[in-house]
C-alpha cells in the first residue's frame, strides 16, 4: 500500500526531474511519512467500522438505558445483565418501560450471590417531611434495601448528596386519586424498582408514612413471608361490589371482585404480573372510572383471580379508621405521644405464615410533617431505631 501511494504521487510529478539529488530525497522523505500515515488512516478506519458494528450490536441487545452507559463496561460478562442501572433517569417511555421490566428469568437458580433488597416506592407530591426518620430508620443497612420516589413531575428535588433519597427519583407522570393515572405511577414505580435484579419485594409508602420496628424485624418479616401483603376483601356494600361493572365480564365476575387499601407489598414474581398486564387493565381503565375509584380495585382484584393463593389479603400499612367518614385520621404533633405508639404498635391479631401473630402492621399512616421531632425523639425507645 506504502509503495502504490509513493509512485502514484512519483507519477504525478514529473516536472521535478530537473531537481538536485539533495531536494530529491527530501520530497521522497516526505512522501514516505504520508505514505505511513495514510496506511495507518486505513487500518484506523477498519477498526473502528469493527467497533461500531460490535457495540451497535451489544446496544441493541441490552437494554436502551445502556446508551448511557460508557462503551468499555460492555464486554461479554453476566455483569451487565444483573448489574442496576446506573441512573434512574432513563429515556424510555411508559410502553417501553413495562415492557423491559417485564423480563424474567426462566432458571430459577440465580449463578451469582444475590442478597434479596427490599424496594421502598414512595409515591409522593413532592417533599418528604419525615424523611430524617427513614434515614434513621435505614442507616447500616445498605445493600439490604433500595429506594424509588415518584413525584409530581415539576417537583424539584434537592436531596445533599449524603441522603438515601438523593438521585432517587424516577421519570413521574401526574397521578390523581381514584384514578388509572394513580395505578400507572404504581406500575412506573414497579417497574422501575424491576431494573434492578436484586430488588425482590417491593413496598408502596407515601410521604404520610412511618416505619413501626427496626430494619431488621421489617426486613426478615417481609422476606420470610410466604405471601405478599396486599389487602383484598369482597365487600357486598355500596362501596365495594356496588362499584362493580358488569361489561368487565367475562375477566372478572362479581363473585371475584375485590377491594382493598392502594399501600401494597408483593415480591418480584407478582410485581411483574402487574406491569405486564394488559387484558385486566384494559377493563379496569375503561370500566372502573369514579365513583368506582381504580387503585382500590385493580391490584386487589387481578391478583386474586391470577394469584388469589400468593397474597395474604391484607395490608401491613396500618391506618386508623376509627374517626369515621371518608378519609383516615392524620396525625399531627400533639398526637405522638408514648401511649399512641404503644397503641399503634401492639394490640393486633392476624395470621402470618397461617400462625396467628401480633405483630401484623410495619408501617402506619397519616402523618403529617409536624410529627417529625416528636418521633424522632420516641422512636429509639417505641419503635426500636
Ligand atoms: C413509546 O414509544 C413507542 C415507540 O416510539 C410508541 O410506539 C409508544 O406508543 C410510546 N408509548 C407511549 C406511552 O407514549
Ligand atoms: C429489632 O427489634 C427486635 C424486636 O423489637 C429486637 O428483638 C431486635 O434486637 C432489634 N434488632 C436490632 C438490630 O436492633
Ligand atoms: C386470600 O384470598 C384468596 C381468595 O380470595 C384465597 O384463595 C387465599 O387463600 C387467601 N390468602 C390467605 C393467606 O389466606
Amino acid at each position: 500500500m506504502q509503495s502504490r501511494a509513493l509512485s502514484t504521487e512519483e507519477g504525478k510529478d514529473p516536472a521535478n526531474t530537473s531537481r538536485t539529488n539533495q531536494s530529491r530525497v527530501l520530497p521522497l522523505r516526505l512522501l514516505q511519512i504520508f505514505g505511513l500515515f495514510l496506511a495507518l488512516c486505513v487500518a484506523f478506519s477498519v477498526i473502528s467500522v469493527y467497533m461500531i458494528k460490535r457495540f451497535g450490536v451489544s446496544t441493541t441487545l441490552t437494554s436502551p438505558q445502556s446508551s448511557f452507559q460508557p462503551c468499555y463496561e460492555e464486554v461479554g460478562g453476566l455483569d451487565r445483565w444483573i448489574k442496576p442501572p446506573s441512573t434512574l433517569l432513563h429515556t424510555m417511555n411508559d410502553t417501553e418501560l413495562l415492557w423491559r421490566a417485564s423480563f424474567a428469568p426462566k432458571v430459577k437458580k440465580y449463578p451469582f450471590q444475590r442478597v434479596p433488597k427490599v424496594a421502598f416506592m414512595f409515591l409522593t407530591k413532592g417533599p418528604l417531611p419525615l424523611g430524617p426518620l427513614w434515614e434513621r430508620f435505614l442507616k447500616g443497612h445498605e445493600g439490604l434495601y433500595s429506594i424509588y420516589i415518584h413525584s409530581t413531575p415539576s417537583f424539584q428535588a434537592n436531596f445533599p448528596a449524603s441522603s438515601v433519597f438523593y438521585r432517587r427519583q424516577i421519570p413521574s407522570k401526574v397521578a390523581e386519586w381514584g384514578r388509572m393515572s394513580m395505578c400507572d405511577a404504581e406500575r412506573r414505580l414497579l417497574a422501575n424498582a424491576l431494573l434492578d435484579i436484586s430488588n425482590e419485594r417491593f413496598v408502596l409508602l407515601s410521604e404520610s408514612c412511618i416505619p413501626l420496628y427496626n430494619f431488621t424485624l421489617i426486613y426478615h418479616y417481609i422476606m420470610k413471608s410466604k405471601y405478599s401483603f396486599m389487602g383484598a376483601f369482597d365487600d357486598p356494600g355500596p362501596y365495594g361490589r356496588g362499584r362493580y361493572n358488569g361489561n368487565m365480564k367475562p375477566e372478572v365476575s362479581i363473585s371475584q371482585w375485590r377491594k382493598g387499601a392502594q399501600w401494597f407489598e408483593v415480591n418480584r414474581k407478582l410485581a411483574v404480573n402487574i406491569v405486564e398486564d394488559t387484558t385486566f387493565y384494559k377493563k379496569f381503565e375503561e370500566f372502573c372510572k369514579p365513583a368506582c375509584y381504580v387503585d382500590e380495585h385493580y391490584f386487589p382484584t387481578m391478583l386474586t383471580i391470577q394469584s388469589g393463593h400468593l397474597i395474604a389479603n391484607r395490608s401491613i400499612t396500618w391506618v386508623d379508621w376509627s374517626r369515621g367518614g371518608a378519609h383516615p385520621a392524620t396525625f399531627g404533633k400533639a398526637d405522638i405521644t408514648e401511649e399512641f405508639l404503644h397503641r399503634v404498635v401492639s394490640n393486633h391479631k392476624c395470621l402470618y405464615n397461617n400462625q396467628p401473630s401480633s405483630t401484623c402492621f410495619l408501617f402506619a399512616r397519616k402523618f403529617a410533617p409536624s410529627t417529625l421531632e416528636p418521633l424522632l425523639q420516641l422512636a429509639h425507645k417505641h419503635l426500636g431505631f
